[in-house]
């Protein structure tokens, strides 16, 4: 994992799990609940709607995962089990011309990273009404970290696998537009 997730998440940002026999739906609210603890954050379930700047959720086979962080311009999180294949042919129908996977190149779960790093970036987006991840142009810098841009907004992600749950995560937080230009 990355230098600057590690310092995300140690004061900024929490992640919780959630698995067993309840619906995914549920086991995701139920992961989201422990992340808000995490960092002692207020969240009222019944008007909880996303895209949310400070809350994400994902699920996939019995097992869920909720981001939550103090502030952020828009977060996203994105769970895909390692073997989960990603085809070709789906990789081409979400490809961007603005795209780049080069660092991916002998990567052993490269469609699944730039799945799930596209999946959380358009989560993170707090626009993305109308949007699809095409829309999505990602640049990995290595094999676990990267940015994105969708027309004027910017995103900056990391991907990991957790081996005990199997598990390929991938985290993106939105930057504002005023943040991006200073940079
Ligand atoms: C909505 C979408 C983000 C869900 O992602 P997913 O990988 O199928 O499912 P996940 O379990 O990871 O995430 C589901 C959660 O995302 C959240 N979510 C739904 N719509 C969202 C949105 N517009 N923005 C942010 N989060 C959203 C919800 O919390 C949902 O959980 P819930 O149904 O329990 O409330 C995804 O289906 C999507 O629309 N992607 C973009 C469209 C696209 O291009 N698809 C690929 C075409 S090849």
């Amino acid at each position: 994992m990355s230098q600057s997730l590690c310092d995300y998440f140690k004061k900024d940002i929490a992640i919780a799990f959630c698995l067993g026999e309840k619906s995914e739906n549920q086991l995701a609210r139920d992961a989201l609940v422990k992340a808000c603890e995490q960092l002692s954050l207020k969240l009222n379930l019944e008007t909880l709607k996303f895209p949310h700047p400070l809350f994400s959720i994902s699920h996939t086979q019995g097992i869920a995962c909720a981001v939550s962080c103090r502030s952020s311009s828009g977060i996203g999180v994105d769970i895909e089990k390692l073997g989960r294949g990603v085809s070709e042919a789906v990789i081409k129908r979400i490809s961007n011309a603005g795209d780049d996977f080069s660092y991916l190149e002998n990567y052993e779960h490269k469609n699944l990273a730039i799945w799930v790093a596209k999946e959380a970036c358009f989560k993170a987006d707090l626009e993305n009404t109308g949007k699809t991840l095409l829309d999505f142009a990602v640049r990995f810098n290595d094999k676990s970290s990267g940015s994105a841009f969708c027309g004027e907004n910017f995103f900056k992600f990391y991907t990991w696998v957790d081996s005990n749950s199997g598990l390929l995560i991938a985290l993106s937080l939105s930057s504002s537009k005023r943040l991006r230009a200073a940079e």
